[in-house]
């Protein structure tokens, strides 16, 4: 198996680097190849400016995209994890979707519609979120759809498991450490 982890968060002592750690280790035990993208890290620029857009409309792709494609290309199952920052993804983590998940690459368009170009791929999305459950109500369900939908399914991947843990500022340790555990069973029956 090789997994592909796209990890968007700024903080090195944050939460989420705790839940990083725990799928990159639970998927090292179970054999797998494990390769991680530190958004923040690695300074990824996330514009989708002039220059990219242009040259996609001549059909080419710039050399570091290239580059982010094959890693994507590589990997049969990614894992994105992330906290929730105004409903949605940190802004890093939609540009790296914006610039590397491009037109010819991971979708394209033809007169009966689009055609998911990553068929056959798998992923994992786990978000974190201040709120609670209850916080959202009826839109507790729509937390991880921007990146399990509008994203991942749209371009063909179809085998989604996604988590998202509430109140994570305010819970104790003990009920972050359940966290971890569900975590750990996910991977392990994924
Ligand atoms: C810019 C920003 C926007 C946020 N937006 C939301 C939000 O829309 N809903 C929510 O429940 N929490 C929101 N939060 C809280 C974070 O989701 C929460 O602090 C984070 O998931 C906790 O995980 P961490 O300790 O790893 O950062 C926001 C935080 C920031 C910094």
């Amino acid at each position: 198996m090789n997994v592909l982890i796209v990890y968007a968060h700024p903080n090195p002592l944050s939460f989420n680097q705790s839940i990083l750690k725990v799928v990159h280790n639970c998927f090292k035990d179970k054999g797998a190849s494990v390769r991680l993208k530190d958004l923040y890290a690695e300074r990824f620029d996330p514009v989708l400016g002039e220059a990219q857009l242009s040259l996609q409309n001549e059909g080419k792709i710039p050399d570091d995209i290239k580059r982010e494609q094959e890693q994507v290309t590589w990997a049969d199952t990614i894992v994105v994890i992330y906290p929730l920052w105004w409903f949605d993804r940190p802004a890093i983590l939609k540009g790296w979707f914006d610039r590397v998940f491009t037109n010819g690459f991971a979708f394209s368009f033809d007169e009966n519609g689009v055609t998911g170009l990553l068929k056959g791929k798998r992923a994992i999305v786990v978000v974190t979120a201040g709120g609670t459950k209850e916080d959202f109500g009826k839109n507790a369900d729509q937390l991880t759809k921007s990146t399990t939908e509008g994203t991942l399914a749209f371009c063909g991947i179809t085998d989604i498991a996604d988590r998202v843990f509430y109140s994570v500022p305010i819970v104790d340790d003990e009920a972050r450490k359940k966290m971890l555990k569900e975590l750990e069973v996910l991977v392990e029956q994924f």
